[in-house]
């Protein structure tokens, strides 16, 4: 068993990307036997593919990896570390190029919101994104791949990436790549946004009040819940009285998700009462679920140097990992790797 994924180290950490994904890293990590493997990576090579800071994503990298370390990825169990200190994301992702076809991108629905009406101007990177996100977790021979549900259609698109490469150039018995597998948490794989319940939790929301961020202050947690989008109707005393209500439907299943519960649990309890008294609890839960977590990321961002150092760590174990396949694929192709033949 071989858990691979990433997180862009754009924005802080939110609620979205901490139930959709990184709580699930740490669960994955906790229960891996004795011979698998996890590697979680900052994707600072991806956050080139929008306009962006150089100061600001080298600051961004080392503050993601603090909050990964803080909300339980255990840098002594888990393989941390960015992708710039890895080259073989970047060369396998060229290998790659040649098989991915421009239709199957084109279809990409991130491709498609982020490039809006202006595909013209948009990087080459944006739009082959998803291709190094293949390669992200093909050169590890990934078997499964921890993602909220946004990611699955890339993760698709890595398989038909991977299943075309070992068709068009490997033996039937002797693959290059592993399809790998997405996993997605069954009650939170997609968490929305605060002010509008039919747009996702994002990082690139303008507005803050859209998400709870990692960083933020009980104070500040407190007052986002309460300023959430709701309607004037009390809570069902069934998950299936939330239907046409996006946004009570997303503040219980992040309840449900925060306390261990099903909707319906939840719901049993707060049925019947307004938001007036839902949202306090909600914010008393996220304050306590966020508190040990927000400590030790503080403790994290005053040692820079062990932050680097683990990611220094991470990478070299990164780079030998995905050598054979690396290899593997040069060999493939055709191409003599000069570095390693
Ligand atoms: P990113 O950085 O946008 O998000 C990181 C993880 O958080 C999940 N997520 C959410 N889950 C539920 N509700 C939400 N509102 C929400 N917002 C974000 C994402 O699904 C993701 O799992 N392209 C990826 C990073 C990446 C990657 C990879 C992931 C690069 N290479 C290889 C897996 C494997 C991204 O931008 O995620």
């Amino acid at each position: 068993m071989r858990v691979v994924s990433g997180i862009q180290p754009t924005g802080n950490l939110h609620l979205g990307n901490y139930l959709g994904a990184i709580r699930n890293w740490v669960r994955m990590q906790d229960e891996m036997p004795e011979e698998g493997d996890c590697l979680f990576f900052l994707a600072d090579l991806h956050a080139i593919s929008m306009p962006h800071d150089p100061a600001e994503l080298r600051r961004a990298t080392l503050e993601m990896a603090a909050a990964l370390v803080a909300c339980g990825i255990d840098p002594d169990r888990s393989i941390l570390f960015n992708q710039a200190q890895v080259p073989a994301h970047a060369e396998l992702q060229w290998l790659l190029n040649g098989t991915a076809r421009m239709g199957w991108l084109n279809r990409m629905t991130q491709w498609k919101d982020k490039a809006g009406k202006n595909r013209e101007g948009q990087s080459i990177a944006l739009f082959a994104y998803p291709v190094l996100q293949a390669a992200d977790v093909l050169l590890y021979q990934a078997t499964h791949v921890p993602v909220g549900e946004d990611q699955k259609q890339h993760l698709e698109l890595a398989r038909d990436i991977a299943q075309k490469f070992n068709n068009d150039f490997a033996s039937a018995d002797a693959p290059v790549f592993t399809l790998p597998d997405p996993i997605t948490p069954p009650d939170a794989a997609r968490i929305m946004s605060l002010r509008d319940g039919m747009a996702k939790m994002s990082k690139s929301d303008p507005s803050e009040m859209a998400r709870i961020e990692l960083a933020d202050d009980a104070d500040t947690i407190m007052k986002k819940v309460k300023k959430a989008k709701t309607d004037p109707e009390a809570l069902p005393s069934e998950a299936a009285g939330l239907a046409g209500r996006p946004e009570a439907a997303n503040l219980v299943a992040i309840y449900a998700a925060l306390a261990g519960k099903t909707a319906d649990a939840v719901l049993a309890e707060y049925g019947g009462q307004g938001f007036g008294a839902f949202k306090p609890a909600l914010g008393d839960l996220l304050i306590e679920s966020f508190a040990p977590i927000t400590g030790r990321f503080r403790a994290l961002m005053d040692d820079r140097e062990a932050l680097d150092a683990i990611l220094a760590r991470g990478a070299a174990r990164a780079r030998e990992l995905g050598g054979p396949t690396l290899d593997a694929a040069y060999r493939a192709l055709g191409l003599v790797r000069g570095d390693t033949q």
